[in-house]
């Protein structure tokens, strides 16, 4: 974790919801896919604690890094960020938390699960598997997209995996199969029924627990990333704490999303208590 400065080379809304925010970082930056940083404008006081940001997609170039993020715009941290315009500088912690484990299970298929803005934690991870040459799926959820225009991070997740490996769930039929992603998903499950098969998933807590749930009938690992209020990021104000259970002794203990997580395995997670 360090302390870095970047410039931005482009911030800009690219759907009703979402903004691509992409950086330069002239310095080496390694992170683990699911890993994330801190981030705030330089000149800015107010709010005083910088805001999580997943690592959507990173590259590498002769003369630095860019980084990619995508985000949505919600209060006064994410409303702030959304007005910095291109050669504006950021500050930004990071690499933060534990990222999603990729080496687990070498043989077993990767099912990505993803609601809204869940979405860019699963990139990287999707990188790096089809590096392994992992079969990989990726079910996304939306409640709604803009009928026939593509999503543009789909097109994204297309570069890396086959295009029919891609699942698009929308809450109101618009685009892909009507309904929960989680349904779209149990459905594909009951069809393809796997025996071996590994989940890893971001987005709503619903979501999540559901995905939960849903491992645990067809006996599945899986590994969730929390979207925990954080204030620090680096383990000391405790803000991020969750409850969670070692499946070892059932014992509750309270971790923290910022370091020992944000990712856990998802019969660890105490859902009740989030
Ligand atoms: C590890 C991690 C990675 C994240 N990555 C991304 C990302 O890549 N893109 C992205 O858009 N968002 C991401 N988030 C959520 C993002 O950090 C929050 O949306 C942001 O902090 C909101 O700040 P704000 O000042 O705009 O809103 P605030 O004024 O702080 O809050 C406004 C409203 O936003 C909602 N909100 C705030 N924080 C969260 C949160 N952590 N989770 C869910 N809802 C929240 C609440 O409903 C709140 O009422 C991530 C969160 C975590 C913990
Ligand atoms: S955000 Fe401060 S301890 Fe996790």
């Amino acid at each position: 974790m360090r302390d870095h400065r970047v410039r931005i080379l482009s911030n800009a809304p690219e759907t009703p919801t979402y903004w691509r925010l992409r950086v330069h970082l002239s310095e080496a930056f390694a992170a683990r896919p699911g890993q994330f940083v801190m981030m705030r404008a330089r000149d800015q006081w107010e709010p005083i604690w910088r805001r999580p940001l997943v690592i959507y997609r990173m590259e590498e170039h002769a003369e630095g890094v860019h980084l990619e993020f995508l985000y949505k715009v919600l209060g006064r941290g994410t409303a702030l960020l959304s007005r910095q315009r291109p050669g504006d500088e950021l500050e930004m912690l990071g690499p933060l938390g534990n990222g999603f484990p990729t080496g687990e299970n070498p043989e077993a298929e990767a099912i990505l699960v993803s609601g809204g803005i869940g979405l860019p934690a699963l990139y990287l991870l999707a990188e790096a598997l089809a590096r392994d040459k992992r079969p990989i799926r990726l079910f996304h959820g939306e409640p709604t997209v803009e009928p026939g225009i593509p999503f543009p991070f789909l097109e994204d997740f297309a570069r890396v995996l086959k295009p029919e490996a891609i699942t698009l769930a929308t809450e109101d039929g618009s685009q892909g199969v009507r309904g929960l992603v989680t349904e779209a998903l149990e459905a594909d499950l009951e069809r393809a029924r796997p025996r071996r098969a590994v989940l890893y998933a971001c987005g709503p807590t619903p979501m999540l627990r559901r995905v939960a749930e849903i491992a645990a009938r067809w006996e599945l690992p899986a590994y969730v990333s929390l979207e925990a209020r954080m204030a620090c990021g680096f383990g000391v104000c405790l803000g991020c704490a969750v409850k969670t259970q070692f499946a070892s002794d059932r014992a509750p203990h309270y971790r923290r999303a910022c370091i020992e997580g944000p990712v856990f395995r998802a019969e660890e997670v105490i859902w009740d208590e989030l």
